[in-house]
């Protein structure tokens, strides 16, 4: 190991600094709206029934002190007509009784808990963490099922609703437990959750199970019954057997899980090596100042890795070789970690190397930890003829087959190719975070503007007609410009799920190390290869 960093310089951080401040502080802001759920009003009706809070709820429920790392807290922001904070559904991984587990937790203060798409896919990717990770999913329900205006994004494909039970199924079947506890609503589909779950707790007086409502009911059999008698504690807890438990309220609710959870049985863990903790050298306070705001103008990452590593301590790998990627081992919070960051951009001999790397991680068995900050691969006639299009693919093939765990962070730019070879979405990070600068598209705006243009007067050109003047180009490229911006940016990204949220850069050493810790609980599976296109 090797340290790592230097003192900032102090009149190029600060303007860096002030821009990564306002991202900052736009990220606080936001978080605390959330925090709010649907709003005083609902929130008032909510806890007039003796309920709790859903982020109380979760409170309650986890390990005192213990760390909840949520997943996808600004999911459909700004995407329905009206406010879904949160998808209204509250995930994340928190420790009860000393285990990690997974909790998706309906938010009923959110038109009462309903699914709207992206509650769906939240719901969705919190069971395939939970899957990947081996965690114990937790549902504490309290929704109303389907949102009924737009049933038919939620309802018929494939990753719809249905997809929740049948992955309870598969989850329950490699022994990964399935625990619910009813604290609310749990109407239609939404009562299989409970029905479909290994135990699961219903809570007098507010816990409802039914496939149809009391309306549906009548209006169906002409049947008149009361909401509890069809399907609350008495009718589920003594009568039909779809729960196990009875809890007298919320609180009562959240002990017995907490007790379910110290009933688990031992997990399996899979090893990672691990050195005793020590803080970096350099404050993560400077983090702030080390992006530029410009994002045409590049710095040095390794000053990023310094601030995250232990002992800001860094084993380099082929550090004079394909220099535009860094290379080289670490630690996190004490485990070991290899870290892959962009330093420019990708050439042949960055991807190669990247692909060598990751083979080593993989082969010894070390977690990976990507630093997105990638315009792309070099393009033009050189690289091209230079097989830039095989080497790329060597690293996205060996990114794709790692077997270890891959952890991603986009501290700057996520663009083009570059987002695939650095373990995007796509490529299975087991999670992936935004920094609230970060960007992400296919290629940048102004360069998608300027295809778009140069394809039409090629068109143009074809039928033998003028060039588009500056006026019919900036038609077309203006609205091209705006939409980039606008679909680029870190909350349009994390309102969609295409990470699992946008963190401080101050955070990200530890979100990284409960989440390396976290990947411990399903042992690896073997390694293998594809074919590498020499
Ligand atoms: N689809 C769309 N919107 C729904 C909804 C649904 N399934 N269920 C509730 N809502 C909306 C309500 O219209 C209301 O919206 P508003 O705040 O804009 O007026 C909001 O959610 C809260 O509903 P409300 O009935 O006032 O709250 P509540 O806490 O008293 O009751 C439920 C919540 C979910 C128990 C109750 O609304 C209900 O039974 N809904 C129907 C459930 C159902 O039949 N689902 C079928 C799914 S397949």
């Amino acid at each position: 190991m090797r340290p790592l960093g230097q003192e900032l310089d102090s009149a190029k951080a600060s303007e860096n600094r002030e821009a990564m401040e306002a991202a900052c502080a736009e990220l606080a802001a936001r978080r605390s709206a959330v925090l709010e759920g649907g709003g005083s009003k609902a929130r008032d009706k909510h806890t007039a029934r003796g309920k709790l809070f859903v982020r109380d709820r979760i409170q309650q429920l986890i390990d005192p002190g213990s760390m909840f790392l949520e997943v996808a807290p600004f999911a459909a922001d700004g995407v329905y007509d009206s406010p879904v904070p949160s998808a209204g559904m509250v995930c994340g991984v928190g420790d009860i009784a000393r285990r990690p587990c997974m909790i998706v937790a309906n938010d009923a203060t959110v038109k009462g808990g309903t699914y709207f798409p992206l509650t769906v896919k939240k719901h969705l990717r919190a069971q395939e963490i939970a899957a990947e990770n081996g965690l114990p999913c937790v549902y504490l329900v309290d929704s109303g099922g389907a949102f009924l205006p737009l049933q038919s994004e939620v309802f018929p494909d494939r990753d719809h609703f249905g997809r929740i039970f049948y992955n309870q199924a598969q989850l329950s079947a490699q022994g990964i437990p399935q625990i619910a506890a009813v604290m609310g609503s749990c109407t239609a589909g939404g009562a299989y959750v409970p029905s479909m779950c290994d135990e699961s707790i219903i809570v007098r007086g507010t816990g409802t199970i039914y496939l149809a409502g009391p309306p549906l009911v009548k209006a169906a059999i002409g049947e008149d019954v009361d909401d509890q008698t069809l399907g609350g504690a008495e009718t589920h807890g003594k009568h039909s057997g779809v729960v196990d438990h009875i809890a007298e309220n919320d609180e009562e609710c959240l002990q017995l899980v907490r007790s379910i959870v110290a009933n688990l049985g031992v997990p399996h863990l899979q090893p990672i090596p691990r050195a005793l903790p020590e803080a970096p050298k350099f404050s993560s306070e400077d983090l702030l100042g080390l992006i530029p705001a410009d994002a045409r103008v590049q710095s040095d990452v390794r000053e990023v890795i310094a601030r995250l590593v232990d002992a800001s301590e860094f084993h380099e790998f082929k550090r004079e070789y394909g220099t535009s990627l860094v290379t080289g081992f670490a630690r996190i919070d004490g485990w070991s970690v290899g870290i892959v960051a962009n330093n420019g951009v990708l050439f042949s001999e960055s991807s190669l190397k990247g692909a060598h790397f990751v083979e080593l991680c993989s082969q010894r068995g070390i977690p990976l930890v990507f630093l997105q900050n990638i315009t792309g691969f070099m393009v033009g006639s050189k690289v091209e003829a230079g097989g830039i299009a095989k080497d790329g693919a060597k690293l996205v093939a060996a990114v794709s087959n790692a077997n270890v765990p891959k952890f991603t962070v986009v501290i700057g730019g996520s663009f083009g190719a570059g987002n695939y070879g650095m373990c995007g979405r796509a490529f299975g990070p087991r999670m992936m975070w935004m920094w609230p600068n970060a960007r992400i598209s296919v290629m940048g705006g102004p360069q998608a503007a300027g295809v778009l243009r140069t394809v039409k007067d090629a068109q143009r050109e074809a039928a033998g007609e003028p060039r588009l003047s500056e006026e019919e180009a900036r038609e077309i490229t203006d609205p091209v410009l705006q939409k980039y911006e606008t679909e680029g940016s870190a909350w349009f990204a994390s309102a969609r799920l295409w990470d699992d949220g946008v963190i401080d850069p101050r955070e990200t050493r530890a979100v990284l190390a409960r989440a390396i810790e976290v990947s411990r609980y399903q042992p690896w599976p073997d390694r293998s290869h594809s074919v590498f296109r020499m």
